[in-house]
């Protein structure tokens, strides 16, 4: 089962939260019921994507600590319909443990067809918490040694909790500026260093930077929609060829 899925990454700032939005919102227009859950504790950035950051009054940590139901601290998005988010706490003031985690997205998972998780960066505490309720775990890398040396080691990660579904995606990537860079051979190369299948291969696209800063409006307009479309379509199972190429 793909249903519910971690998008993570070892290096900060790769697009994790960019993939989990704009993937979740190619499964809505796939006609999924999908619900993001921002793992990112203290650095919540997802309730800006979707353009709610007003109306948050609770996050995941309150409904797992009782302070709500978790029904009361998931909210409709403003612009993609059947796309729902739980936020992140705004303050680290606990720690959300992987078990009770779990308990959380577990009782959650009948409402939903995807469940979307956006993990802090790294392979700390907040990663492991992210990780642990999924069924897919999405790698967001660059094509940089040492955003892939954090590809490398999420995967072993990975690996020792137990995740055997594991996929990379290989995000802001730019032709031009990777034969600069001349450190590898060609995407075969970065690929296989990562040691981890490609699911998608996503193009530096500023309007997609832009479009994530303003509640997602615009989205199907955007060069790297496709990608996105591609890529849920591959969560879906469905044997299609990658959108882009490089
Ligand atoms: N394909 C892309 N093309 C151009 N810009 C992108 C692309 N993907 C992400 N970005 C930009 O890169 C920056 C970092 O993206 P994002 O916040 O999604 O990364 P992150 O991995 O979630 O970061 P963090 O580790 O801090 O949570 C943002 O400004 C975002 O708009
Ligand atoms: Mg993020």
């Amino acid at each position: 089962m793909n249903n519910v899925i971690v998008v993570a990454s070892g290096k900060g700032g790769t697009g994790k939260s960019t993939v989990a939005a704009a993937l979740s919102a190619a499964l809505v227009k796939l006609k999924k019921r999908v619900l993001l859950i921002d793992c990112d504790c203290g650095m919540r950035g997802l309730d800006l994507m979707l353009d709610v950051e007003s109306e948050i009054l609770f996050d995941c940590a309150d409904a797992i600590c009782g302070n709500c139901k978790s029904i009361e601290a998931v909210y409709r998005s403003k612009n993609l319909g059947e796309l729902f988010l739980m936020a992140a706490p705004f303050h680290t003031d606990n720690e959300i443990s992987p078990s009770v985690f779990t308990q959380l997205v577990e009782e959650l998972k009948s409402d939903y067809d995807y469940i979307v998780i956006d993990s802090p960066a790294g392979l700390g505490s907040g990663f492991s918490t992210a990780a642990a309720p999924a069924e897919l775990a999405l790698i967001v890398t660059n094509a940089e040694p040492v955003s892939l040396r954090g590809a490398v080691k999420l995967r072993s990660r990975l690996t020792e909790l137990g995740k055997t579904n594991i996929r990379l995606v290989i995000n802001r990537f730019d032709r031009k500026q990777f034969k600069e860079l001349g450190r590898y051979r060609d995407l075969d190369e970065v690929i296989d260093i990562s040691g981890t299948q490609l699911i998608a291969l996503v193009p530096f696209d500023t309007r997609l930077s832009a479009i994530m800063q303003n509640g997602l409006v615009g989205l199907n307009w955007c060069p790297a929609e496709n990608v996105f479309d591609c890529l849920a379509q591959r969560v879906e199972g469905k044997d299609i060829p990658l959108a882009f190429r490089g």
